[in-house]
C-alpha cells in the first residue's frame, strides 16, 4: 500500500490523542532491546480481553470488529503512519471507545504487549511479499509466529484471510511446522457457508475482481 506522505502528518496524529500510539524502534535487532510493556488498561481506560489486528491498513475491519464486540479491547497494529491517520481520525469521529491504533512493526510486539494476554490475532490480507528473498517479511514467517506464540493466551487463535494462494500455502506450512492446528479452512470464503465475515478494504477490492478469498483459523 503506497500513499503520498500526508502534509503535517505528525501534527494531525498528535490530535488523535489516545487513538494513536507509536512504538519507537530504531533497530531491526529484536534481541538487543529490553521489554517496555504498554499499559493497555490505561490506554483503553478499562481492563478487557484483547484482540489484535496486525497490518490493519486504513482500519475499516478493526472499527467494525470493535463495534461488533464491545466487550473486547481491539488493538490495531500498522507499520505505516501515513495509512494510520485516516484510521485514527475515523475512529475518533465515531467515538469508538474500545479501539486503539498502534504504529509499529509486528516484529517488536512481544516487547510491548505482555505475554499471553491476546485472545485472537487477525492477519487480514497481509502483504504476500512474493519474491523468495523477501519471504522473512511475510507475517506468517517463522520469526513472526514465534512473536505470536509469546502473545497468545491459552486457547487463543490466529485468523488469517488472503487472496494469495502461494502465501496461503506458505502460511499453512509454517503454522503447521510451528505446532499450530488448523480449523475452518476455506479456499473460497465468499462461496462458503461461513457466516459473520467482516470485510476489509482489500477484501472488497479482491471480491469485486472475482478473486477467491482464502481463510483459516489456527490454534495451539
Ligand atoms: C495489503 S495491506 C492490507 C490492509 C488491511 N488489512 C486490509 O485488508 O484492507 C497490508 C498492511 O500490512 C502492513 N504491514 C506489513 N508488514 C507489517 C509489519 N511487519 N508490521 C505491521 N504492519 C505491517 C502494511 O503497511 C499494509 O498497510
Amino acid at each position: 500500500m503506497r500513499m503520498r506522505r500526508k502534509k503535517n502528518l505528525e501534527t494531525h496524529l498528535d490530535e488523535c490523542g489516545v487513538y494513536f500510539t507509536e512504538l519507537h524502534e530504531s533497530t531491526l535487532d529484536t534481541r538487543e532491546k529490553s521489554e517496555s510493556f504498554l499499559n493497555l488498561d490505561e490506554l483503553f481506560g478499562r481492563t478487557a480481553p484483547l484482540l489484535l489486528e496486525i497490518g490493519c491498513g486504513k482500519g475499516g475491519f478493526a472499527a467494525k470488529l470493535a463495534k461488533r464486540y464491545p466487550e473486547f479491547n481491539i488493538l490495531a497494529v500498522e507499520k505505516s503512519k501515513n495509512v494510520l491517520l485516516s484510521a485514527c481520525k475515523d475512529a475518533m469521529a465515531d467515538e469508538i471507545p474500545n479501539l486503539r491504533f498502534l504504529c509499529g512493526g509486528a516484529e517488536y510486539l512481544a516487547r510491548h504487549i505482555k505475554p499471553h494476554t491476546v485472545e485472537r490475532i487477525y492477519l487480514n490480507f497481509s502483504c504476500p511479499f512474493p519474491k523468495a528473498r523477501h519471504a522473512s517479511r511475510r507475517l506468517t514467517a517463522p520469526a513472526f509466529l514465534d512473536v505470536y506464540k509469546q502473545l497468545l493466551s491459552k486457547d487463543a487463535q490466529i485468523h488469517q484471510k488472503t487472496d494469495h494462494p502461494r502465501f496461503f500455502e506458505f502460511s499453512i506450512e509454517n503454522l503447521t511446522k510451528a505446532g499450530f492446528k488448523l480449523q475452518n479452512v476455506s479456499l473460497d470464503l465468499h462461496n462458503s457457508d461461513f457466516e459473520g465475515n467482516i470485510m476489509t478494504e482489500y477484501e472488497s477490492r479482491f471480491v469485486e475482481l472475482g478473486k477467491p478469498i482464502y481463510r483459516l483459523e489456527a490454534y495451539l
